[in-house]
């Protein structure tokens, strides 16, 4: 442990861009992981479970505590991204099973305790639908205090990605990402405004592969199956989401953010799960949110590359 290192904890629902905002988080020097936790969204809470803790152990990261969380959005039915991240949830890898086991306790009590007994304030960093975290802020309000920041991948200030208005994360969970918006914590949305700015292209998996080792090969055949579906709309290369929001973590300012007021759209017709976004100061409230509008693409492309030479 070192006294420099930024507390976190990564709540996420593994899932190809997932796993590799894990392994960069991981492998990170700023930033000392104190736990993860995993929320039914890309697939089914057991699948991601399994997913977290066969990738931990595969990584030689099986120090890392694990717990489960919610198996549902608080209020609407589950509906996973298979077609984006395969029946398994981490595309055609096929990671050995593992002997590694969760935390014996949900989610939202193992990030209570955790944000209970540390020193310092410590970041969450979602990137799944916001269903653990809203639980978390719901049943201990107490704790905010005991929360830095808050800085997730969800939302959109533009065009949505599983519907035309809404991006998924904040679709699955539309009513638990507004009690997180509501909160009063400092929050930086890391958006798909960002995220399609951070294409991985077939050069850089290549360059990614050519890292040698088993790990940087996984990410690589990772970013393939990812490519299959960001193509088709994005002509080169995929978005890779969820690390883009650790990697603003790691060095704040990568994602460029303006201060703005954003809700979430529970009740829409054709907008459920919109994030609204309040550039102008129409509504005459105070921002609640740092929204990302751009990022360093080519450094964070590195921030990943370098991660991933860490690991054997
Ligand atoms: C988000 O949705 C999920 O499919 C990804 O893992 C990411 O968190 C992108 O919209
Ligand atoms: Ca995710």
């Amino acid at each position: 442990m070192n006294g420099a290192r930024r507390p976190v904890i990564l709540d996420c629902d593994p899932g190809l861009d997932d796993a590799v905002a894990i392994l960069l988080a991981c492998a990170s020097p700023a930033l000392e992981v104190r736990g993860i936790t995993v929320v039914a969204g890309n697939q089914t809470l057991p699948k991601v479970l399994d997913n977290c803790l066969r990738l931990l152990s595969y990584a030689g990261l099986g120090q890392v505590p694990v717990a489960a969380g919610c198996a549902a959005p608080l209020l609407r039915p589950l509906r996973v991204a298979a077609e984006v991240h395969g029946e398994s949830g981490l595309g055609g890898a096929q990671l050995p099973p593992t002997d590694l086991q969760p935390q014996p306790r949900h989610a939202v009590d193992f990030i209570a305790e955790l944000l209970r007994t540390s020193v310092e304030p410590v970041t969450l960093i979602p990137t799944a639908p916001m269903t653990n975290i809203a639980l978390l802020l719901q049943l201990h309000p107490e704790l905010k205090p005991h929360i830095r920041e808050i800085v997730f991948m969800g939302g959109a200030a533009g065009a949505g990605n599983v519907t035309p208005s809404a991006e998924f994360n904040a679709y699955t969970d539309p009513e638990a990402l507004r009690i997180v918006l509501r909160s009063g914590l400092p929050i930086t949305m890391v958006g798909l405004d960002v995220t399609h700015r951070a294409l991985v292209t077939r050069a850089q998996r290549e360059r990614i592969r050519g890292l040698g080792g088993r790990i940087a090969a996984l990410v690589a055949d990772l970013l393939d199956f990812y490519d299959v579906h960001g193509r088709a709309r994005h002509g080169e290369g995929a978005p890779l989401h969820d690390p883009v929001a650790v990697a603003q973590v790691i060095q704040p300012g990568i994602v460029a953010t303006r201060p703005a007021v954003v809700d979430v759209e529970c009740h829409g017709e054709l907008t459920v799960g919109r994030t609204v976004v309040d550039f102008h100061g129409v509504t005459g409230l105070a921002a609640n949110v740092q929204v990302g509008v751009d990022v360093q693409a080519e450094q964070f492309i590195e921030l990943v590359v370098e991660a991933l030479r860490q690991y054997p």
